[in-house]
């Protein structure tokens, strides 16, 4: 799990304890996110893995099942969520997660609003970014959605840096009450264009927004909206 406590961080020396999330690794293209409990087994093609097994060893370690087969225990790094979690929406990748997370400055201590949270790969990756004092605070309009995300980010020991909301950004924009306290806003919507006023009412004087869209006409939208609200 990741923990905003620096002693508590991902190390070598860490061990798993009951309870703990683990990434069961086989291969670069084959890795499952379990939550460790005793008297659990974790099944796979290699045989059966009692978690009891697993139990005081140090993250990383290699850990065989009773034919002899074996798989690696990682710890849940945001990387490794994001290639393990379920899909339930299109999802950010480590590639452009950087490159949104060096672009929009975010450092810890920094308030951060995204729209909408999807599967919460973004996220995941924010909440680790702002810790130990920032707050990440997540929107989306698909109640489903937004509880499995909670809690998912509550599994990953994510659940006091990342609040998840169910509100219609586009229609009715972001909460009034975070007006000049927000750093950082990023928006992954179909039409972000709309949300691009409100973003701008909220921003902190030199606040930086990121809109991230797959098609050109949503980005020569969305610039035009940028144009007429944030370039007095
Ligand atoms: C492509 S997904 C976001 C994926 C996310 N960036 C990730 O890395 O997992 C887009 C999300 O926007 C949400 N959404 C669409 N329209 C919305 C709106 N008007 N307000 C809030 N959320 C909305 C959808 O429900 C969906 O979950």
């Amino acid at each position: 799990m990741i923990s905003s406590d620096p002693s508590k961080r991902n190390s070598f020396e860490r061990c798993i304890s009951d309870g703990d999330l683990v990434i069961v690794y086989e291969r670069h293209d084959s890795m499952k996110a379990v939550q460790v409990k005793i008297g659990s087994e974790f099944q796979n093609r290699y045989g059966a893995f009692k978690h009891a097994d697993w139990i005081g060893k140090p993250f990383g370690s290699k850990v065989f099942s009773s034919k002899g087969g074996f798989v690696h225990l990682l710890f849940p790094t945001p990387e490794l969520w994001t290639l393990s979690l379920n899909h339930r929406t299109q999802i950010l990748y480590l590639a452009d997660i950087s490159f949104v997370i060096s672009y929009l400055e975010i450092v810890p201590g920094c308030v951060v609003l995204e729209s909408g949270t999807g599967s919460g790969s973004l996220t995941t990756s924010l909440g680790r970014a702002v810790a130990p004092s920032g707050h990440v605070y997540t929107f989306d309009f698909h109640e489903q959605r937004a509880s499995l995300a909670r809690e998912d980010f509550d599994r990953n020991g994510l659940g006091s840096l990342i609040t998840v909301s169910v509100r219609d950004i586009q229609g009715e924009g972001f909460p009034d009450e975070f007006c000049g306290a927000v750093d950082s806003i990023f928006l992954d919507l179909p039409q972000p264009w709309l949300a691009v006023p409100s973003a701008a009412r909220i921003l902190k004087q030199d606040g930086i927004l990121c809109s991230f869209s797959p098609c050109i006409e949503q980005v020569q939208r969305s610039c035009d909206s940028l144009r007429q609200n944030l370039l007095m």
